[in-house]
């Protein structure tokens, strides 16, 4: 496994994972405060919860949205919806402080432009994983996608474009940044099951913000 954490404490530093896809350790550093007041603002309107997946199995991440539309799962199926299921109501928008960011993280991985009109967070508590999978709900693959880890130190897995392809473990921590597009932009990826710990501003759990451009 790559370890970043001898990286200098607040130097970035951009990994290359793989054609199209790079990780800027600590891009998202020095907003972290912004970035986590804008979560709480957004849970208070729109609480995680834990989806359920067409297949009937209830995910251990707990998820929500911010942005015109947000990535929802329920028995018929995956889709982006303006509407939040549980409230009826749209999504909160956007903060300014969340586009921006993935503007910028966007840029400096290659992909000029990018305007995402979905935020999908996601609460991983210890034991939280994600299965290997691709982000393939989107209607337009020209965008990238742009993940943003806050909180305790999780391992991502980032494959190629059939399931069966080798895996690289990466250790994201809080403030790292992933951006895969191109090339890379239907790459297999997952998170495995979140170790337990303490993150001295959010606790026992992992934060994940991942941008997309869905029209
Ligand atoms: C995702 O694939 O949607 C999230 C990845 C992550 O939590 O790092
Ligand atoms: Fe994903």
């Amino acid at each position: 496994m790559m370890d970043l954490f001898d990286a200098v404490e607040g130097e970035p530093r951009d990994i290359q994972l793989a054609p199209g896809a790079m990780l800027l350790a600590g891009f998202a550093r020095p907003i972290e405060t912004p970035l986590i007041e804008s979560v709480n603002a957004i849970i208070n309107r729109a609480p995680f919860r834990h989806l359920i997946t067409p297949g009937d199995h209830r995910m251990s991440v707990a998820m929500t949205n911010c942005g015109r539309v947000g990535w929802v799962s329920d028995r018929t199926g995956y889709r982006y919806d303006a509407i939040d299921p549980d409230s009826g109501n749209p999504w909160p928008q956007m903060p300014a402080v969340f586009a921006d960011l993935a503007l910028r993280a966007a840029a400096r991985a290659g992909f000029a432009d990018f305007r995402p009109d979905a935020c999908l967070i996601n609460r991983y508590d210890p034991g939280a994983k994600l299965s290997l999978h691709q982000d393939k709900d989107e209607l337009d693959f020209n965008a990238p996608i742009v993940s943003v880890s806050l909180g305790l130190v999780a391992t991502f897995l980032f494959g190629g474009l059939n399931r069966s392809d080798k895996t690289a473990r990466y250790r994201l921590v809080h403030g790292d940044v992933v951006a895969w597009g191109g090339p890379s932009r239907l790459a297999y990826h997952g998170v495995m099951p979140l170790a337990d710990g303490e993150h001295p501003l959010l606790g026992a759990q992992r934060i994940n913000l991942t941008f997309r451009k869905t029209r």
